[in-house]
């Protein structure tokens, strides 16, 4: 990972747009970001109609002036490429480089981010943009970090045009040499689809029924590749005229973004960033919240990371947009910081006066400063300065909840048992179960080393590779409990089923063999021998009683319906590990319940046991100036109530002693560095 440069601490800041405001404005922006203990804002994502208003014609004032005041006041610039948004002209003259949908509609300017990642013309702008802004802007001393264009892919990764045709096509060509083995590897038996030239070959557009599962597989493997590779083109390009400055993008690492393999671009970017915005009719969505910081941190491989947005208050974006309490603010911004992030930034710094966010959120609303969001934005500042030695330090965990973009992709495909089963919301069951029980977990890519884990939970995990379905067993004989859920291990990398009893890659692993899928219908229930409640997905499970090692044991059976007496839950001892499987969705209560049999069997109990049901508890493990291991204890109540909980230490925010007994207000945060 590699730091911004010259921030000191924890980073803070936010997208920062002095091009939409007067002079005067300007001035009282670097101001009162002193005041609020800025050091590190976004300049210049949608500013390139702004900086090069004419083709070839470049305006660099504004920016000069920005980056000199911003020095001199002490704050660092993570300089955007100004890419994220062709200005009009370009797309007056070259309309052949906006992006289309399956149904080959155009997407047309006016808004934002309307590029083919595939247009060789708008690359070739886009680099020539990047190279006179770098070129411009290095060796200047406020430039920390460069921010690649702007969450590439929101709003344009999946662009079936015909560059994006010839692109897919290519990249087609380099991953199955030949079209025999594409005929292969998309099954082109069924239905005349078989190829006789790559020539041939169409994303998956608009069509009378279904398209070729394994092409539209691909098409998403094919965008995320292509994304990344724009990615690279514009790095590359900052590499060369600024080798020493950091280069990042930021992701988009949560529950909603499905598009971008984020694990697969994680290696090329020298820090990971995100935005994560909260849903405001999700009563829980401060569990969303943490998934998505745990998951940041996985795409990170454990290192610290940048939040590079989250809003202050309400976004503008959702039905119905939720204003954030101050101490709501503060707990989303310190749970981030809990779970691995070295920096707190917003979208924006200023709440916009004009265009489509002008309803959105700010540091400095529409208000000024004469307001609750501004003092809690100052406030904030404060704490996070207080909190500057945990920068570095590190989030361990005993539990990894394996995440792929590559099975989600797969497993939510049409022409499915079930076609509206949902992988981020199968995720979020596990996860929930895990939050509540107050245990931290490393959502991780089912390619990472498990061996070190005592659980590993693998929810929905439809499509595996042969490798990673092995590591998984492995991890179990070693010690580890896994637990697999419904629809996973069914198909190879070709989305191709694996035959001879479902849950395919896992049937030895869980002694288990599904004949048949059994799928619920909507608001369908079906009760267990336990009590508990199942939906939507059932199936014909046997545990066979021959094999190798031992069978599995029936945790719970279906009591009611036609496979009554059949497996729901089985176990089986696997090495010195066990292997559980769950062939049907659990309500909340069944899923927390089995949770805690597996964490009880695992050895694993809540990263502070005293604290009551609604706090959250995370360490960040570090080292202090002599070398010894510093914790800090981050204790967030989401709750109504004051609560306390069992600490002692030095408490960061008041700088106060604790002394056994930490007693935390509604609403509050305590960070506790911990004696040793
Ligand atoms: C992000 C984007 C920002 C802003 C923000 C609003 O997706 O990067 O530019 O639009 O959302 O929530």
């Amino acid at each position: 990972m590699q730091w911004p440069h010259q921030v000191p601490g924890l980073a803070y800041g936010g997208d920062y747009n002095p091009e939409q405001w007067p002079q005067a404005t300007r001035e009282e922006d670097a101001r009162l970001m002193r005041e609020a203990g800025v050091n590190l804002v976004s300049v210049g994502i949608f500013s390139w109609a702004m900086l090069e208003p004419r083709e070839g014609e470049y305006d660099w004032s504004w920016l000069d002036q920005t980056m000199d005041r911003l020095h001199a006041h002490q704050v660092q610039v993570a300089l955007a490429t100004a890419t994220a948004s062709p200005p009009p002209w370009l797309t007056h003259k070259h309309p052949e480089i906006l992006p289309q949908t399956a149904e080959g509609t155009t997407l047309w300017p006016g808004s934002r981010q309307a590029y083919s990642v595939s247009s060789r013309v708008f690359r070739d702008y886009a680099l020539r943009m990047t190279q006179a802004v770098a070129e411009r802007y290095a060796g200047h001393s406020a430039l920390a970090l460069w921010h690649v264009d702007n969450e590439i892919g929101c709003h344009n990764s999946h662009d079936f045009s015909d560059d994006a045709a010839r692109a897919f096509r290519r990249w087609l060509e380099k991953r199955y040499g030949s079209v025999e083995e594409l005929n292969r590897a998309w099954g082109t038996a069924f239905w005349s689809q078989r190829y006789s030239s790559f020539e041939q070959i169409l994303p998956p557009r608009a069509a009378p029924m279904f398209v070729n599962p394994t092409q539209q597989l691909d098409f998403h493997r094919y965008s995320s590749d292509e994304l990344l590779s724009y990615f690279l083109e514009i790095k590359a390009t900052l590499r060369e005229i600024t080798p020493d400055v950091p280069v990042t993008t930021n992701l988009m690492c949560t529950t909603r973004s499905k598009n971008m393999d984020y694990f697969a671009w994680a290696p090329e970017m020298d820090v990971i960033a995100t935005d994560h915005y909260t849903i405001a009719d999700d009563p829980l969505r401060h569990i969303e919240l943490s998934f998505s910081a745990d998951l940041t941190r996985g795409v990170a491989a454990g290192e610290p990371w940048m939040l590079m947005e989250h809003s202050t208050s309400a976004v503008n974006w959702q039905l119905r947009n939720r204003s954030k309490s101050p101490a709501e603010m503060i707990r989303d911004s310190l749970a981030h910081v809990a779970r691995g992030a070295d920096a707190v930034m917003f979208f924006q710094w200023r709440q916009a006066q004009a265009g489509a966010e002008k309803y959105h959120s700010a540091m400095v609303p529409h208000a000024g400063t004469d307001s609750e969001v501004w003092r809690t934005t100052v406030r904030l500042g404060e704490m996070l300065q207080q909190l500057a030695p945990v920068r570095g330090s590190r989030v361990s965990s005993p539990v990894a909840l394996l995440f792929d973009y590559q099975a989600w992709w797969a497993a939510e495909l049409d022409s499915h048992p079930v076609n509206e089963l949902s992988y981020p919301d199968e995720v979020m069951r596990w996860y929930r179960a895990l939050w509540k029980a107050g245990v931290t977990v490393d959502v991780v890519h089912p390619g990472t080393v498990l061996s070190g884990y005592r659980a590993v939970v693998v929810p929905c995990l439809y499509m595996v590779t042969d490798h990673d379905a092995a590591a998984i067993h492995a991890v179990a004989e070693q010690g580890a409990s896994v637990l697999v859920s419904y629809f996973s291990g069914i198909v190879d990398v070709d989305d191709q089923v694996r035959l001879g009893g479902y849950p395919g890659a896992f049937t030895q692993l869980l002694g288990v063999r599904s004949e048949e899928f059994w799928p619920l219908q909507r608001g369908e229930e079906c009760r267990l021998d336990d009590g508990s409640v199942a939906r939507c997905w059932s199936e014909k499970t046997q545990v066979p009683d021959s094999g190798e090692g031992e069978a599995a044991q029936v945790v719970t059976s279906y009591a009611e319906g036609p496979l009554t007496g059949s497996p729901a839950v089985t176990r089986r001892t696997v090495g010195r590990g066990a292997g559980w499987y769950v062939g049907t969705q659990l309500d909340d209560a069944a899923t927390s319940s089995l949770m805690e049999k597996l964490l009880l069997e695992a050895g694993i109990s809540a990263e502070l046991p005293s604290a009551p049901r609604g706090v959250e508890v995370v360490r960040r493990r570090g080292a202090s100036s002599t070398g010894s291991e510093v914790t800090f204890l981050f204790v967030l109540n989401h709750t109504e109530a004051e609560v306390e909980v069992e600490a002692s230490g030095r408490e960061l925010l008041s700088d106060r002693a604790v002394t056994g007994q930490l007693t935390l207000a509604a609403g509050e945060v305590a960070v506790v560095r911990e004696h040793a």
